[in-house]
């Protein structure tokens, strides 16, 4: 049995060495199209400047006139949804780590690709940090300390393999738009929402270039790819949940209805297994068949989730975000 024949062999135990090998190969095959895909991203990106989006004629300097809770216009979950958008971003170096094992390899488009959207990245959490400490909207001292908090424990994602970690950074990517789209609709404030439709932006893109990346890996490997995808939706996790009280505050922005089951289920999960044509593949050996249907079950289950959620929220005296058009 060749290395490939056993990454083909969903059975077959691999030794670390060899599916590194494996993990290695396959990024050498896909780089002419991550190349391509990187090439296309520079043509589309638009350059931006986060100092262009801060109203800095609202800045006070805090020793004269220190940060007291009645400073805010944000106010409560849209405060919320702020502090973990900006501590999200702002585990770029636990992520950058992780992105740069994954898929740093060699001197080519890979590579490439890494540092291009780790500076991209880094203007999420400066854009975000400039508003909220000029604006004043949410206190600097807890935003620093959950910071410090965040970057201390870091972030690890277990990955077993090249396609996890693609399929994991595909959804993770439109998770984050559409989070960020929400929270900047939800502020009711003109300078937030600005902010967050251009770092929504921003992460479409990565979103695109994951999800194609990942829609040349499921010609190459189609059933590898279909379990690797599978298993990842079943696992997926946000990335904050080091940020202090996370489990709470991510309640709080479901019940808003910036985050929750429904919007991960038809915003997030279905676009991006719809692009791919997920059920619609054919030739799938039996554990990919599998975990296509343990994939229908999970969405089924994840709808009826949701709408038990809202209905038990109908009548609540929660103010829900509507849908975005
Ligand atoms: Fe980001
Ligand atoms: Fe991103």
């Amino acid at each position: 049995m060749t290395r490939i024949d056993r990454r083909l062999d969903p059975g077959a135990e691999l030794s670390e060495t060899d599916a590194l090998a494996l993990d290695t190969a396959l990024l050498n095959e896909l780089e002419p199209e991550a190349a391509r895909l990187y090439d296309r991203h520079a043509k589309v990106a638009q350059e931006w400047f986060p100092h262009e989006y801060i109203p800095y004629r609202l800045g006070r300097d805090f020793d004269k006139e220190p940060w007291t809770p009645d400073q805010p216009r944000l106010t409560g979950v849209a405060q919320t949804a702020f502090e973990i958008g900006l501590l999200t971003e702002d585990n770029l170096p636990s992520y950058h780590r992780l992105i740069h094992g994954m898929f740093g390899k060699g001197d080519g488009a890979w590579i490439n690709w890494v540092g291009r959207w780790t500076a991209e990245e880094g203007r999420h959490a400066i854009v975000l940090r400039d508003y909220l400490t000029v604006t004043r909207n949410i206190d600097p001292v807890l935003l620093e300390r959950g910071r410090m908090t965040q970057l201390q424990q870091g972030y690890d994602h277990d990955a077993p393999n090249t396609l996890r970690g693609l399929a994991y950074v595909a959804f993770q990517e439109l998770a984050t738009r559409i989070s960020h789209r929400n929270t900047g609709r939800y502020s009711d404030d003109p300078v937030a929402d600005r902010i967050m439709v251009r770092i929504a932006a921003d992460e479409n893109l990565h979103m695109v270039f994951y999800r194609d990346i990942l829609g040349a890996a499921l010609k190459i490997q189609p059933s590898a790819a279909v379990r690797a995808i599978v298993d990842e939706i079943l696992a997926f996790e946000m990335p904050g949940a080091a940020i202090p009280g996370f489990l709470r505050k991510a309640a709080q922005i479901a019940k808003a209805g910036i985050y929750d089951l429904r919007v991960h289920r038809d915003e997030v999960l279905l676009p991006i297994i719809r692009h791919w044509r997920l059920f619609e593949l054919e030739g799938l050996d039996a554990a990919a068949e599998e975990a296509r249907r343990r994939l229908a079950e999970h969405l089924e289950a994840l709808d009826v989730a949701a709408r038990r959620f809202e209905e038990r929220l109908a009548g609540a005296p929660v103010a829900r975000l509507g849908r975005a058009d």
